[in-house]
C-alpha cells in the first residue's frame, strides 16, 4: 500500500496526473509492472531534459580548429606496411572485438523491423544487413586466423525480434558462441507539455537513449567485463546500416597504436562543403564532431594549402577504442540531445492516437560526444566508394537504391582486382 502511495506522490510532484489515473484503473500484474517502471524512472533527469527543450542553446565562445588526419590512399608503402603489421598482430592475437549498434529505430527508412533485418536487393537474391556484416567479419576471421567476438547492441523494443532473426538464420554462419547480444538503455518520451506517453501495454512509453548509450550499456550488460576476461585490448564500434563498413581495418588499428592514442576513427571526405554531415574538428583543444548546422559557413568552405577542405572529414560511425577508453567513457555522462518525433500513444479515453505531426520529445546521446573526453584521436581518411554506403532514407540519397549500387560496384571492383593478381 505504501509503495502505491509513494509512487502516486512521485507522479504528483512531476505533474503526471494522467499516470495516476491509469495506475488507479489497473489491477494485479499490470499495476505492479507500472509501479515498478515508475520507480525505475529518474524523473529529476527527465524533467531537466524537458526543460532544456525550452531553453535557447547558449552559444559559447568555442575555439574551433581543424584536426589532423592521414589519407589512407596517400600513405607511403612503408608507412602502410608498418601500420598493417601493428594492427594485424592485435587481431591475430585475439585481442580485438567488434560491437554493432543495432538499437536504432530506423524511422527515416520507414522499415518496421530491426534495421539489421532489412534485406538489400543485391544480386537478385538480396542480402540482409546483418548478413553483410557477418560476411565482413567472417572474411577477417579467415584472413587473420582468429575468431572475433561480435557484440550486437539491440533496444528493448527490437531485442527479441533481432535474437529470433539471427537464430533463424543461423547467425549467417558466424559461430553462435561468438555472438553476444545485449540491450541498450531507454528514456521515457514526453509530449510537448512534458507529460509521459502511455503505451498500448498500459506502460509508460520509452525509447532507446541514443547510440551514445553504447558505452554505458556495454558496462551495465557485463559485456565490458566479458571483453576483459577474453583479453580484448581494442574494440571497434560501428553502425548496422553501412553496407561497405570495414569492421576490421588493420591500417586504422595500426595507425592508432603507432600514434599512441586511445581512440581512432575512419572518415570519408565530404561530398561538397555544404553536405549535411557532422565533421571532425578540435573544439577547445579536444576532438569533436561538429554538426553541419554548428559549423560557420566560412569555415565549411575553408581549404588548406593542398586545396583540401579543412573541415571535410565526415564521421561515418566507424570508431575504434582501447578497452580502457571504453571503460572511461562508460562512466561519463554524455549530454542528451532532443528531437521532436511522431510517437503513437493511448489518450485519456483509452484510444490509440497515431499523430500526423511530431508530437513528442525523444532524448538521445550521440556516440561521438565521447570524443571530447580525450586529448587526441587518430583519423584515417578512407574512400567513399570503398567505405561508405549507408541505408538511411527510404528514397534519394543514402537509400537502399544508392547502397545497392555502391555495394555491387565495390564487389565488382574487388573481383576484378583479385583476377589481376
Ligand atoms: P541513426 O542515428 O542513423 O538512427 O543511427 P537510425 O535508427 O538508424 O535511423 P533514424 O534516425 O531513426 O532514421 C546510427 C546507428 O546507431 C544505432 C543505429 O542502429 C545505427 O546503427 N543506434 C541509434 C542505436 O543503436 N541506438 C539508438 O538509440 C540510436
Amino acid at each position: 500500500m505504501d509503495k502505491i502511495q509513494d509512487t502516486i506522490e512521485i507522479l504528483k510532484m512531476y505533474n503526471q496526473d494522467h499516470i495516476i489515473k491509469l495506475l488507479k484503473k489497473l489491477e494485479g500484474k499490470e499495476k505492479e509492472e507500472l509501479i515498478e517502471q515508475i520507480n525505475h524512472i529518474d524523473f529529476h533527469q527527465i524533467m531537466e531534459l524537458y526543460s532544456n527543450t525550452k531553453k535557447e542553446i547558449a552559444i559559447k565562445e568555442n575555439k574551433i580548429e581543424n584536426i589532423n588526419y592521414l589519407d589512407k590512399a596517400k600513405l607511403s608503402p612503408d608507412q602502410k606496411a608498418e601500420f598493417d603489421s601493428l594492427g594485424e598482430k592485435v587481431v591475430r592475437n585475439g585481442e580485438y572485438a567488434v560491437v554493432t549498434m543495432a538499437g536504432g529505430q530506423g524511422t527515416r527508412l520507414g522499415f518496421s523491423g530491426p534495421k539489421g533485418t532489412f534485406k538489400l536487393d543485391v544480386y537478385g537474391k538480396g542480402k540482409y544487413l546483418f548478413e553483410i556484416l557477418a560476411e565482413n567479419l567472417k572474411q577477417a576471421n579467415e584472413k587473420y586466423q582468429t575468431k572475433i567476438p561480435w557484440y550486437i547492441m539491440t533496444s528493448q523494443e527490437n531485442n527479441q525480434e533481432t535474437e529470433d532473426f539471427l537464430e533463424k538464420n543461423n547467425y549467417f554462419g558466424y559461430e553462435k558462441e561468438n555472438v553476444i547480444i545485449f540491450k541498450q538503455g531507454e528514456l521515457p518520451l514526453l509530449d510537448k507539455q512534458g507529460k509521459l506517453l502511455i503505451s498500448k501495454e498500459n506502460k509508460i512509453k520509452e525509447a532507446s537513449d541514443g547510440n551514445g548509450g553504447t558505452y554505458a550499456s556495454l558496462r551495465l550488460s557485463g559485456c565490458l567485463a566479458d571483453m576483459k576476461e577474453k583479453g580484448i585490448k581494442w574494440v571497434f564500434i560501428g553502425g548496422v546500416d553501412n553496407v561497405l563498413l570495414k569492421m576490421v581495418d588493420v591500417t586504422l588499428l595500426g595507425m592508432a597504436i603507432k600514434k599512441g592514442v586511445s581512440i581512432a576513427s575512419k572518415s570519408v571526405v565530404k561530398a561538397n562543403p555544404h553536405e549535411k554531415v557532422g565533421v571532425f574538428c578540435k573544439m577547445n583543444g579536444h576532438p569533436k564532431v561538429i554538426e553541419y548546422a554548428e559549423l560557420p559557413e566560412k569555415m565549411a568552405e575553408e581549404t588548406d594549402y593542398e586545396g583540401e577542405l579543412k573541415y571535410g572529414e565526415s564521421h561515418i560511425m566507424c570508431n575504434l577504442y582501447t578497452i580502457d577508453a571504453i571503460e572511461k567513457v562508460s562512466k561519463e555522462n554524455l549530454m542528451y540531445h532532443h528531437a521532436l518525433k511522431k510517437n503513437s500513444y493511448i489518450d485519456e479515453n483509452g484510444k490509440e492516437i497515431i499523430p500526423d505531426e511530431p508530437n513528442s520529445y525523444k532524448f538521445e546521446s550521440f556516440i561521438f560526444d565521447a570524443f571530447e573526453f580525450f586529448n587526441d584521436i587518430a583519423i584515417l581518411r578512407g574512400k567513399r566508394e570503398d567505405d561508405f554506403a549507408p541505408v538511411k532514407n527510404k528514397d534519394g540519397v543514402d537509400s537502399p537504391k544508392t547502397a545497392k549500387e555502391l555495394y555491387e560496384k565495390y564487389w565488382k571492383k574487388q573481383e576484378k582486382l583479385a583476377k589481376e593478381f
